[in-house]
């Protein structure tokens, strides 16, 4: 069958385009604004180059013209830390989707451990194997209520042991697959 995508409603293409592009990466995204420490995880997210090192994440409105907490803080701060997930702390960013209040912060309420390796990034989450510590580099504007927004990665943390001599990086990241988490295998 042909699917002719002006004849599917909003929330059947989301369903439909987020089955189909898979897997995807999960960008679990710190940010900090007035002293909170936001985290959440977002998976319209793709590196677009290396050089620029620029990656792209698409974050939505937690209400009519209200942007989600992550938006309005890299808009704002034009910092982010992207962190990814693996199979030990899944259940922490499935908890840390929960839209909370502005004035919440989602490291405090579950207790997720973070560290602070860089003083003028925001945190990065203690249990991830690597880190992007981004800044704001454009936004690009569609219509709808979805805004892309293009980070340029400045910095990288990655665990001891998993860089090569040969400049690879082997981590044991969970992807998004549809409505499920998903790891990595080898084929
Ligand atoms: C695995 C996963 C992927 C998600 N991907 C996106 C996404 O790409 N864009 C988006 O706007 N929301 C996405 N969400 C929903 C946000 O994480 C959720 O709305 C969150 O509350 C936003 O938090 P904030 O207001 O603190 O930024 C995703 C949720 C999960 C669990």
């Amino acid at each position: 069958m042909i699917i002719d995508y002006k004849d599917v409603n909003d929330l059947n293409r989301y369903k439909i385009m987020s089955d189909t592009v898979v897997p995807r990466p999960i960008a679990w995204i710190v940010t900090e604004d007035e002293g909170v420490i936001n985290a959440a995880p977002f998976s319209y997210f793709v590196p677009l180059s290396s050089n620029p090192a620029v990656v792209v994440v698409s974050i939505g409105q937690k209400e009519k013209d209200v942007p989600k907490d992550s938006l309005h803080n890299i808009l704002k701060h034009k910092k982010a830390t992207i962190c990814f997930v693996n199979k030990d702390n899944a259940e922490q960013v499935k908890l840390s989707a929960t839209m909370l209040d502005k004035s919440e912060s989602e490291i405090e309420k579950y207790e997720i451990e973070v560290q602070r390796p860089l003083e003028d990034f925001p945190p990065m989450i203690s249990s991830t194997q690597t880190a992007l510590f981004c800044e704001f580099y454009s936004q690009v504007d569609i219509p709808g209520k979805t805004t892309p927004i293009i980070l340029e990665v400045k910095k990288q943390y990655i665990e001891d042991g998993r860089l090569d001599e040969r400049s690879h990086v082997h981590v044991d990241n969970v992807g998004r697959s549809g409505a499920f988490f998903k790891a990595m295998v080898d084929l």
